[in-house]
């Protein structure tokens, strides 16, 4: 199995025949049935983070020189920190992200969307980089008070830094991917040295609370790629899996129809497909000895899909009673900090787009290509015939297209209600 390309029927046989499974290529213990992953990720003590962001392809000597010549490295901080600090680090972040915080950008989302929206002209469009690509790196910016950020940038920089550390990447590969990323460290390290501390932005925080440099650009570093490339893989396979689902589309304005869909899309295509952790100690996982010092593999969407507990794991269905019990935000210590935000923002975006283009289909039924990183697997594009605008501005419909289609594709498959 190519663990970069793991499917649902990948994870069904691991389930199955190898719940707690060494691979041999990457040394990892794969971890795949829902009681087991959660059980590591609820107990700390014996399971230890240390190895969240640590480059799945090690770092050969001369890239890691380019590296270290930026000043770059990544101390535990957050995810990646099983020590005594984490908890203060912890509450810092998370004054950015209270629900009240969160719940005032709802208008903010909303008014994002339409305006990308109201540019559209009509035809065959991919929503990715209209709806999925940038907006949450712009609202994240927001939400912790940074302003001035090139936001072209910071997505190149987080996308590379995320093939370095996820990706199944040559040396030549690592090299071209060190650039960048160094670079990015270098400006958050001089943004935060340049920072008020009285100032109500996250790099004055950092400041105020007297978080060393070294720490404050580590904890940025992941914070400013896990706080939007995720959502935007998140908005992209939304979209996907409901426009595949039957009359799902037609029905977002529904009370709680758009946040139970997102719920759903988190349990069955969990953006963050997999999670790491190290035994501490010797463990016994689904009757398998796995020896301290063990890096393990928590197979997050293999859990989401896992019949002991949702039922029909395949199918998707916005009324399944216990959607939110899945793990793609990760559970106790470390569950992520940002779900309140990454769900608010899919559940905007998904509404708002219906509201403005009801009819709006696939424009294929081909699969699209994906993001292949071990912890991140997403779809790489949507594309969509717009159909018929209701919201104020330019009536558009799609050439060629004729209405009765638009209106009938894909309305077979009955949901039940919520
Ligand atoms: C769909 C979007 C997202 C997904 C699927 C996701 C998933 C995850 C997962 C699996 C973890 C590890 C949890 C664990 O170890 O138990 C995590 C941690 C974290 N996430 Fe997210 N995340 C998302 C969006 C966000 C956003 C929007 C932010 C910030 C605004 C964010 C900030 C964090 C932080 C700070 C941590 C580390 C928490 C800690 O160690 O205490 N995430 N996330």
């Amino acid at each position: 199995m190519d663990l970069f390309q793991a499917g649902p029927a990948d994870l069904r046989s691991l389930r199955d025949s190898a719940p707690v499974h060494r691979d041999e290529r990457t040394g990892l213990w794969l971890v795949s049935r829902y009681d087991d992953v959660r059980a590591v990720l609820a107990d700390p003590g014996r399971f230890h983070p240390d190895n969240a962001l640590t480059a799945v392809t090690p770092i050969p000597r001369p890239v890691l020189r380019v590296l270290a010549r930026a000043g770059f490295s990544l101390p535990p901080t957050l995810a990646n920190n099983g020590t005594d600090t984490h908890g203060d680090l912890r509450r810092l972040v998370a004054r950015f992200l209270t629900p009240a915080r969160v719940a005032a950008m709802e208008p903010r989302i909303a008014r994002l969307t339409g305006e990308r929206l109201d540019r559209l002209r009509g035809g065959e469009v991919d929503l990715h980089p209209v709806l999925a690509r940038d907006l949450p790196a712009i609202v994240l910016m927001e939400v912790m008070g940074i302003d001035d950020v090139d936001i072209d940038a910071l997505k190149a920089w987080s996308t590379a830094s995320l093939e370095l550390f996820w990706g199944d990447v040559t040396v030549e590969r690592q090299y071209e991917l060190a650039k960048p990323a160094a670079a990015f460290h270098q400006w958050l390290t001089a943004r935060i040295k340049a920072a008020d501390p009285a100032g109500d932005d996250l790099f004055g925080a950092l400041r105020a609370d007297d978080v060393p440099i070294r720490d404050a650009a580590g904890l940025c570093y992941f914070l400013l790629i896990a706080g939007q490339e995720t959502t935007t893989q998140l908005l992209s396979a939304a979209f996907h899996a409901v426009l595949r689902h039957g009359d799902l589309w037609s029905r977002l304005d529904e009370p709680g129809m758009a946040a139970a869909c997102v719920e759903e899309v988190l349990r069955r295509d969990a953006p963050v497909n997999t999670w790491r952790r190290i035994a501490a100690e010797p463990v016994t996982l689904s009757g398998v000895d796995i020896p301290a010092g063990a890096p393990l593999l928590l197979m997050l969407a293999g859990s989401g899909s896992d019949p002991e507990v949702f039922p029909e794991p395949e199918r998707f269905c916005p009324a399944r009673p216990n959607a939110r019990k899945h793990l793609a935000f990760g559970y106790g210590r470390h569950f992520c900090l940002g779900a309140g935000l990454a769900r608010l923002e899919a559940e905007v975006v998904l509404r708002e787009t219906a509201r403005r283009f009801p009819d709006l289909r696939l424009a294929s039924a081909v699969p699209p290509p994906m993001l292949g990183l071990l912890s991140f697997r997403a779809p790489l594009s949507v594309r969509v015939r717009l159909g018929e605008r209701l919201a104020a501005g330019v009536t558009t419909l799609a050439p060629g297209i004729p209405v009765r289609d638009l209106e009938h594709a894909g309305r077979s498959a009955t949901m039940p209600r919520l």
